[in-house]
């Protein structure tokens, strides 16, 4: 009788186990695309879903290989199906799923060189390789981190380190007078809990009021400066969005840059979702100015068809890297001379951390570059012809042009009283995502609800779309 570690380990279970998995998401994946049938967000209620799984966790039985793989595709959401079109998540790419397997057995943990040498080298080329496309200077550096909020944060450390005066790291951010950073009302959650981390505090959140298209209004930045300085702030950072996540929308970012270098703070850019428009020609305007932040965040599996989770946060001037987490731990990170950029733990939150660059360079190695800008260019292109379907139909309202591939939108038939439009979609909403043939989200925009697509699916068409519509009419009686 073999013993259980035997069993865990054997490569010939691990072989036959792979090959049924691999054949089954193929063809999940082939039937999904094609619009299988099949309900988008399989909603059932969360308490008895976690009651069903720990049934099955208490049960004494073993459960079988294909029993667990067949519960879980049931039980999930299907992104690539071309009627998702939800959150800001990435239909992975197969081969980056590949690379994500690979990576797992392989388990290289990146915290310094040695326990991780091809994945440490396969880092630097990714963030080389990008910081270039992005038009950063030869002197920028980064890091690849899990997550935007991680980037987010990592970005803001550097900011405090850098214009917090003194050496905050080392002797702590309370002598002076307390920091604030400048943050667009539009931003991601992240950046504001990134602050609260730091222990800035609601003092130290200066929240920048948004136009009517939502983008930062550069003519308020000098006065909502000065009056933090004179409320006895000292403002560290501004940041901006490229885009944001409710709306898409893209500040200003070659004012907000100029205003951040005559006013010596540090420009930090939200590229999480949108950074990626430098890949297309068509839309690489939107992200003019990116290449002027002090740090940015890019998140792979927003609009860069990884798998949950990589993040590039990329320096400006890359020797900050040795100044934000400064640290010796003699078991891990000893005192040098010259400190080496290839223990990466040296540079980032993390310690223990995946092969984050892995699936990027296996997507950009086995299919090429030029993936990206098919994406975005048809992502964002798409964005544009649905809003003008919607623009062309008198019940509903779009809530604001788009820019990125985010869509707000609502349906305001005429027995719907005005001021219950918002309730009214929300409702219509719940019924959809229920029904299954769709998945679509909502937002707030100035306080009021709208529905908010994410064209993250690049085989959702404009007849998808059409349907939506109809569908949504069609829901709109019900409710
Ligand atoms: C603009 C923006 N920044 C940051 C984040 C946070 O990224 P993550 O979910 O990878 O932590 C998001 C996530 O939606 C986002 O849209």
């Amino acid at each position: 009788m073999t013993s259980l570690l035997e069993q865990a380990f054997d490569g010939e279970i691990f072989r036959q186990q792979g090959h049924q998995l691999i054949d089954r998401l193929a063809d999940y994946l082939q039937q999904v695309l094609q619009r299988a049938d099949m309900p988008i967000m399989p909603w059932r209620e969360p308490a008895e879903l976690r009651h069903e799984w720990q049934q099955l966790l208490a049960d004494p039985l073993p459960a079988s290989f294909t029993e667990l793989t067949e519960k879980l595709l049931q039980q999930s959401i299907h992104l690539h199906h071309p009627r998702c079109c939800g959150h800001q998540v990435a239909p992975p790419a197969p081969i980056t799923a590949l690379a994500e397997l690979f990576s797992a057995l392989l388990n290289n943990s990146m915290a310094v060189y040695e326990v991780g040498p091809a994945g440490t080298a396969i880092e630097k080329a990714v963030l080389a390789w990008l910081a270039q496309r992005l038009g950063m200077p030869a002197a920028s550096d980064g890091v690849l981190t899990s997550g935007g909020s991680l980037g987010n944060l990592s970005g803001l450390l550097a900011a405090r380190q850098e214009r917090g005066g003194g050496d905050p790291w080392q002797e702590g951010a309370r002598a002076g007078l307390p920091l604030a950073v400048m943050v667009s009302e539009e931003s991601h959650y992240s950046v504001v809990r990134a602050l609260k981390i730091m222990g800035l505090g609601n003092q130290g959140l200066v929240k920048l009021p948004v136009d009517e298209r939502l983008q930062v209004r550069p003519e308020l930045l000098e006065p909502m400066l000065l009056a933090a300085q004179a409320n006895g702030q000292h403002v560290i950072a501004i940041v901006a969005n490229a885009c944001s996540t409710s709306t898409g929308t893209y500040d200003p970012l070659p004012e907000i840059g100029a205003f951040a270098r005559k006013n010596n703070l540090w420009f930090h850019v939200d590229a999480a979702h949108g950074g990626a428009a430098c890949f297309s020609p068509k839309y690489r305007h939107l992200v003019a100015g990116l290449e002027k932040s002090d740090s940015l965040v890019i998140d792979f599996h927003k609009m860069m068809l990884c798998p949950a989770l990589a993040t590039a946060v990329v320096f400006r001037d890359g020797t900050v890297l040795n100044r934000i987490f400064s640290q010796k731990a003699g078991y891990l990170l000893p005192e040098q001379q010259q400190i080496p950029w290839q223990d990466i733990a040296r540079n980032t939150i993390e310690c223990t951390k995946k092969m984050l660059g892995l699936k990027i360079m296996m997507l950009l190695k086995t299919v090429g570059e030029g993936v990206f800008s098919e994406y975005i260019t048809r992502t964002y292109d798409l964005a544009r012809d649905f809003a003008s379907l919607i623009n062309g139909e008198s019940d509903f309202k779009l809530a604001v042009e788009p820019q990125a591939n985010i869509v707000c939108f609502r349906h305001q038939p005429d027995r719907v009283p005005d001021g219950q439009w918002g309730e009214y979609n929300a409702r219509l909403r719940r019924q959809l995502v229920a029904h299954g043939r769709f998945y679509i989200v909502q937002t707030t925009v100035v306080g009021e609800i709208y529905l908010r697509l994410t064209l993250m699916n690049p085989f959702t068409n404009l007849n998808d779309l059409q349907e939506l519509l109809a569908e949504i009419r069609r829901f709109g009686q019900l409710v």
